[in-house]
């Protein structure tokens, strides 16, 4: 559930090959827990970036260990070199900002409810009353860390990965692959749960050590890197500390669309107009797919909203990322260039070793001389 990327993977190969090939992927996939993917909500393609994961690529469900591929990709003519994943931390809880735009809600539902004794003892279908009896299982602590599904995304996709390249990901490349992450506890948590689903793919059966005893070494913490949004000084200024960047973003929170949901929803749970805003109600919207993510139960939030309400709620996160991380200023994504360099150099130097190896007679003496800590490999968390 997206922000900036949370986790850069690069592998580098022993030398046989002819084709770099980079993967930045912006992590999502994953799978369900339990086969209860019956619980879907109409309103899950609204979600962006807040999706569940198994809704934005559904032919993982079948198998989210086994990776679907291109068949045409890497067929006999060439063999990777490097890979490098740029990876999203698991499915995680809401921040403690959204936890208590909830509990808020909840508490304007409860105080309703002390009145509105008289109509629920009338037997009425109502939704207020059913939010209000909802329990409110968030809490402070939460404050959006990695939950168990979001482990297990991290291992899935490291099984993936690995039989997807298992030339990269052969043994003896185990103890060459590197792994950095931003310091954020979901994303340092999502490349120890990513490294354990590794130890599971070279020891099948075997319960993972502590990450500091692998032979790939633990994650390191690199948040120039992988946080540069934070280091840039130029986004800070214009845009994350600009009272005034995301005015779009304001307007429409305040205007006619926002305005006709603001009213239907006050009307629905049956709480005055002037205690809702945008915020509350988009949390309410996004409660929706958080439980369906995490605990796999249709909250009571989810028949709260039409499709036209969706689309609405879709646009306005749409348009915050748009400002804040989007084409809206030049800055945002510019801000990402150390990051990207750093890519581009592991890929150029994982190709012209490869160069230099080719040209040399007998590969293996060179390796025997080689300290392997030089290999460009690389697993990168954020
Ligand atoms: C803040 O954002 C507004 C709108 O984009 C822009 O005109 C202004 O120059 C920005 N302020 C700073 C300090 O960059």
């Amino acid at each position: 559930m997206p922000r900036g990327p949370c986790s850069l993977v690069r592998v580098s190969a022993t030398p046989v090959a002819v084709l770099a090939v980079a993967l930045v992927s912006s992590l999502s996939r994953c799978s369900l827990l339990e086969p209860e993917n019956s619980v879907v909500s109409a309103l899950s393609p609204y979600f962006g970036t807040k999706t569940r994961y198994e809704d934005a690529n559904p032919g993982l469900l079948p198998d989210p260990e086994v990776p679907r591929r291109d068949p045409e990709l890497l067929e006999e003519t060439c063999t990777p070199v490097q890979l490098v994943a740029l990876i999203r931390h698991g499915t995680r809880y809401p921040t403690t900002k959204q936890i208590r735009k909830l509990r808020q809600l909840h508490g304007l539902l409860q105080a309703r409810g002390a009145e509105d004794d008289r109509t629920r003892a009338a037997g009425r279908g109502d939704l207020g009353a059913a939010l209000a009896d909802w329990p409110l299982w968030y809490a402070d602590w939460m404050d959006g860390q990695l939950v168990e599904k979001g482990r297990q995304d991290m291992r899935q996709l490291a099984l993936r990965l690995a039989s997807l390249f298992p030339a990269l990901f052969s043994r003896e490349n185990y103890g060459r692959l590197q792994l950095v992450t931003s310091s954020k506890h979901r994303c340092v948590d999502s490349g120890a749960a990513f490294l354990q689903g590794l130890w599971q793919h070279y020891h099948p059966g075997l319960p993972p050590p502590d990450i500091a005893d692998m032979e790939c070494g633990p994650p390191r913490i690199n948040d120039k890197l992988m946080r540069f949004f934070d280091h840039c000084e130029k986004f800070l200024t214009q845009v994350e500390r600009n009272a005034t960047a995301l005015y779009h973003v304001e307007a429409f929170k305040t205007g006619p669309e926002m305005q006709n949901i603001l009213k239907k929803v006050a009307d629905i749970l049956q709480v005055p107009v002037n205690n809702l805003n945008a915020d509350l109600i988009q949390v309410a919207f996004f409660t929706c797919s958080f439980d369906l993510a995490i605990k796999g139960v249709k909250s009571p939030w989810c028949d709260v909203f039409d499709i036209d309400d969706a689309k609405v709620l879709e646009y306005l996160n749409d348009l915050k990322q748009y400002w804040k991380r989007g084409y809206g200023y030049s800055i945002n994504s510019r801000s990402s260039c150390t990051l990207f360099q750093d890519i581009f150099q592991h890929l150029d130097k994982a190709v012209k070793q490869k160069q230099r190896l080719a040209d040399m007679d007998n590969l293996e003496a060179w390796w025997t001389n080689t300290n392997p800590n030089h290999c460009n490999t690389g697993l990168t968390e954020k």
